[in-house]
């Protein structure tokens, strides 16, 4: 059983989303022995996608920057299950991890045609048989809104097929790399070191184990203070950079006002 993690967090180790990936994997690993392979995205060459095409047409499958996403791209297709561990940056992808995704284009072919309900669908045909599972772990700052990762969804569904990948998905990040707040985390930690064990066992997590691993940890407005308190300013903090902005824009060509 191989498994392999791709994350996706520019802190690398020291990210929130691992500390619950980790716990996953502890939980995973006390059912079924596993090999585990860490890929840190930041510590890659990944460049971002040129839009040539050059992967469907110069050198069909093979795309013409030489970096390590081929390697990476490798390791994915000799995987059991494939991890993207990551942050919700902007409600979609860390840049690193989007450009990674987008990279993947060698691996569908150019025609349309041969896709599946190709008139309905958008997107190319696969051209390797997938036998991985995707999962994809991730947090996010704040407590769990619906909406927050819809357009994450979205981009899964269409590149696994409607509900082809597990997630999980938690709000209340920072949290996680807070002292004061350990006992709750350590708690949910080791809620998620049970969907570990679960998902190794089964090869899915239960409604109920869904509902346990993204309940807030603590009631949102009660967050939201915490969350305002911890960054040590104020919005006047702000103020101090905002002349030379504001003054930049007017020189553009439009006076604008700060309204917050
Ligand atoms: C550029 C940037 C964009 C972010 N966008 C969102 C967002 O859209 N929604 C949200 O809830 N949190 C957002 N966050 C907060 C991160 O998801 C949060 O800090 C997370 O805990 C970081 O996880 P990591 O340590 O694994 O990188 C953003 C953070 C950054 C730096």
């Amino acid at each position: 059983m191989k498994i392999l993690v791709i994350n996706g967090s520019p802190r690398g180790d020291k990210s929130n989303t691992m500390k619950l990936t980790r716990a996953f994997l502890d939980g995973y690993r006390s059912v079924t022995p596993c090999e585990v392979e860490v890929i840190t995205l930041k510590d890659k060459r990944i460049e971002p996608c040129l839009g040539c095409f050059g992967c469907w047409t110069g050198s069909p499958g093979k795309c013409v920057i030489n970096d390590d996403v081929r390697s990476i791209s490798i390791k994915m297709f000799a995987s059991d299950v494939v991890i993207y561990s990551f942050p919700l940056f902007y409600y979609s992808l860390p840049s690193r991890l989007k450009a990674f995704v987008e990279r993947q284009l060698p691996t569908v072919a150019s025609f349309m045609t041969g896709q599946k309900n190709y008139l309905v669908n958008g997107g190319h045909p696969p051209r390797f048989e997938v036998t991985f599972k995707t999962l994809l772990i991730s947090n996010c700052g704040f407590y769990p809104i619906a909406k927050s990762y819809d357009s994450v969804r979205a981009q899964f569904n269409m590149i696994c097929g409607d509900g082809g990948y597990e997630e999980i998905f938690v709000g209340e990040g920072e949290l996680f790399c807070k002292t004061i707040t350990k006992r709750r985390c350590d708690a949910r930690l080791e809620e998620i070191r049970l969907a570990g064990a679960e998902y190794a066992q089964s090869g899915a997590l239960s409604p109920e184990t869904k509902a346990k691993i993204t309940a807030n940890l603590y009631p949102p407005d009660m967050y939201a203070a915490m969350a305002d308190e911890g960054w040590g300013n104020t919005i006047e903090d702000y103020r101090a950079n905002d002349e030379e902005f504001l003054k930049a824009v007017e020189k553009e060509g439009k006076k604008i006002k700060t309204i917050y």
